[in-house]
Order: structure tokens, then sequence, then C-alpha cells
């Protein structure tokens, strides 16, 4: 298949970043579509539907600048908390997006996938989404990921129920439980942690979102309202990122180039 967006040129793009800083994975909280929407006088709804927009602005960008995937948080478990009416709305939504981008997902070589628990979620929501990953499973372009349903918490205590099993049924040892036994559990084993989590609408929370898999993780929160969140956005998330120095608890380069002087 080809890809719509070959060789990435994050150098055309994004001329100030080295393209070696642009992250493998990027995580987003797409927060702010109700606030969105009340400031223009419309339901709630409209801001979902306009956040659906930016989504897709995202990942064409992010495709085109050479990241290999995006995760976005659609729906939390907490967001069976919200009013009946904006949950349907919501789970419409979903079935709409999905029904309405596969021809443009595989035009552009973008690989579909999802994750979180299937259990709770109407028959259509799952039916949609799996037929949107069957339909991109050969896409050999960046990923996208969308969240539903989907806790940080749920998602390590089904790996720890499903690690409990293995134990129970005598394939797994305590002994042998580490870091990977659960990583290898989780719902999307095969995509690399997130380097970079964006959450738009300024709140500075983690809201229950891929909690084992961020924790090195470089965190840009923006004022802008999803709805609002455009290429330059991602671009100013990514600017930010590439600024920041990862030290996953060691030294920086600069600092460890001297070597150890003693106190
Ligand atoms: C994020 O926007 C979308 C979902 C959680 C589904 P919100 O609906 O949380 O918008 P605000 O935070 O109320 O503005
Ligand atoms: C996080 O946003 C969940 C999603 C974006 C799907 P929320 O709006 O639900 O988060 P809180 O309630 O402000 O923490
Ligand atoms: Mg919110």
């Amino acid at each position: 298949m080809q890809a719509r967006y070959p060789s990435a040129d994050p150098l055309t793009l994004l001329p100030d970043v080295d393209p070696r800083r642009i992250p493998r994975h990027i995580a987003i909280i797409m927060d702010g579509n109700g606030r969105w929407a009340k400031q223009r006088g419309f339901p709630r709804i409209f801001g979902h539907r306009n956040g659906a927009r930016a989504l897709r602005e995202t990942v064409e960008e992010a495709g085109r600048l050479g990241v290999e995937a995006v995760t976005f948080y659609s729906f939390s478990l907490e967001n069976w908390r919200r009013p009946p009416e904006e949950v349907q709305a919501l789970m419409l939504l979903c079935v709409a997006y999905c029904e309405g981008e596969r021809e443009a997902l595989l035009r552009d070589n973008v690989r579909f996938r999802w994750i979180g628990r299937r259990e709770g979620l109407p028959a259509e929501v799952i039916e949609a989404l799996d037929s949107v990953v069957a339909a991109t499973a050969r896409c050999t372009g960046p990923t996208l990921c969308v969240a539903v349903n989907y806790g940080g918490r749920a998602e390590i205590a089904d790996a720890a129920k499903a690690i409990a099993t293995a134990v129970a049924e005598g394939r797994l040892q305590p002994s042998q439980i580490g870091e990977d036994t659960i990583a290898s559990r989780l719902y999307a084993p095969d995509l690399p942690d997130p380097d970079l989590l964006i959450r738009s609408a300024g709140e500075r929370r983690i809201s229950n979102f891929l909690l084992w898999q961020i924790s090195y993780a470089e965190i840009h929160v923006t004022d802008v309202l999803w709805p609002d969140f455009d290429a330059s956005c991602l671009h100013a998330a990514i600017r930010d990122f590439a600024a920041r120095s990862r030290r996953f608890g060691g030294l920086d380069e600069s600092d460890s180039a001297g070597g150890f002087t003693g106190a």
C-alpha cells in the first residue's frame, strides 16, 4: 500500500526541531469540548463533534512528522458518570466516527487500534471499532489508537487478573513475575510507551490515563480547548518536548561527560 505520508519530512514542517527528537508515541487527553460548546451557547455534544475534527487534523500532522503512534483518550470508565444523554451521544459519535473515517484512514495508510474494556460498551460500538481495526490491519503508516471505556487502573487490574490465571494454571511461577510480565499483558503491549503526554484545556491531571505507560513521559499542558487544537498546537507541544532533557533517573549527557569527581 502506498503511504500518503511518504517518509515524513519533519525538517520542512518543523525546521527548528531535530528530527531525532520527534516523539515516537504521543498520548493525548482531549479535554475542553464541553467548555468550547458552552462558550458558543451550544450543547456539549457540539463540542464533541468538533473535537473529532481536531483529532483528524492531529493524526494527519503527526503522520507527516513521522510520529509512529498517537493514542487519544476518547471515553474514560469514569465518563459513565455523565448524564445519559451525553453518554449516548458520545457512543453514537464513536460509531459515526468509525464509519465516517474508515476510507480516509485506509487512503492515508493509518493503522487504527483501540484500547479499553469491552464489557460495558454497547455491541454496536465494539463492532464499529473492531471493524476499522480489521480494515486497517495491513496499513503500514502511523498508528491511531483510541482509548474507549478505558481506565489506567482497570488496565493494570486486568493484567493482574491474567497473570493470576497463568499462575493458577501453572503456566507462570510467581518468582518469574517482573515488569515485563505486566507490560506484556496491557491492552496494546506492542506500542512503545508514550514519550509525550499532551493535555488540552489547562487541567494539570492525568485522569486515570495510561498510568503504567507514562512513567517517564514528558507532560505538555495547553490551555487551548480540544476543538481548537490544530497542527500549530501539535508543533508547539513537540517543540516543548524536544527542548526537554530526559534523564530517566540518570544524568544529563553534559553532567556525566566530566565523570565522577567525588564529594
Ligand atoms: C473531553 O471534553 C471529552 C470527553 C471527556 C469525552 P469534556 O467533555 O471533558 O469537556 P469539558 O472538560 O467539560 O470542557
Ligand atoms: C479525561 O477528561 C477523559 C477524556 C478525555 C476522555 P475528563 O474531562 O473526563 O477528566 P476530568 O473529569 O476533568 O478529570
Ligand atoms: Mg473535561
